[in-house]
């Protein structure tokens, strides 16, 4: 059953040093994680930038991890191809970002990735109710999105709940992620109602060790998953 599936920790590379990439993915790559989360802001959906695709093209280059893209920019129709391009494995949209998510999503995936359709914390899960059946994975915001080390919105573990029980009861097939102030604290909490990939950035990045906070971070995860079986 999926629900019995490993959790993966997906650090999120906003927290690292922008400078010094290669030795935070090394870094991660030692604790053992098969993704890496990559922020892309564009100064309107969210109020901040970061990265773009030349960043994704020079990571491609540096790392066989998958490369999980989440999207916090406006028309993100424009540029999935690019992304998809540059070396993408995973591309998220968010439902608030276009008025076409089916489009958009149906564009990542004939660009050969995994399409995953991320909610806001003021969004409810049913918006995304008439694609569900579509997605590869569906990202909670456990932050209102467009900046790193922010505190957890408690309301997303009961989004991730649902998210479960409405996979469970229509069979579909999606990975349920959550991306916000996740940390040792509370990844016992989001596991439990249903969590499979974890993003955290300034619980790994801001550590003294990334590669033990990873390791510690799933160590926690399989202990909440071996209770809630
Ligand atoms: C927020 C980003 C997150 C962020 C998480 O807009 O989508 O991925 O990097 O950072 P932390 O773990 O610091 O909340
Ligand atoms: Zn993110």
């Amino acid at each position: 059953m999926r629900a019995s599936a490993a959790v993966e920790v997906a650090p999120s590379i906003l927290a690292a040093d922008f400078a010094c990439l290669g030795d935070a993915i090394r870094a991660v790559e030692r604790g053992g994680v098969s993704l890496l989360h990559v922020d892309v802001m564009d100064g309107h959906f969210v109020p901040n930038i970061s990265i773009g695709v030349p960043v994704v093209a020079s990571l491609r280059k540096a790392t066989r991890l998958q490369l999980d893209v989440h999207l916090m920019i406006e028309n993100p129709e424009q540029y999935i191809e690019a992304f998809a391009t540059a070396g993408a494995d995973m591309i998220s949209v968010h439902q608030e970002a276009t008025p076409h998510l089916d489009r958009a999503l149906t564009m990542v995936r004939e660009h050969g990735c995994k399409a995953g359709a991320v909610i806001n914390p003021a969004t409810p899960v049913v918006m995304l109710s008439e694609v569900l059946g579509k997605v590869d994975h569906v990202l909670v915001m456990s932050v209102n999105p467009g900046f790193g080390g922010q505190a957890f919105i408690p309301e997303a573990t009961e989004k991730i709940r649902e998210l479960r029980e409405i996979r469970d009861r229509h069979h579909y097939n999606y990975r349920i992620e959550v991306d916000g102030g996740i940390g040792p604290e509370n990844v016992a909490e989001v596991v439990r109602a249903g969590a499979q990939i974890l993003v955290a950035g300034t619980s790994i990045f801001h550590s003294a060790d990334p590669a033990a906070a990873v390791r510690e971070m799933a160590h926690l995860a399989s202990e909440a998953l071996a209770q809630r079986v």
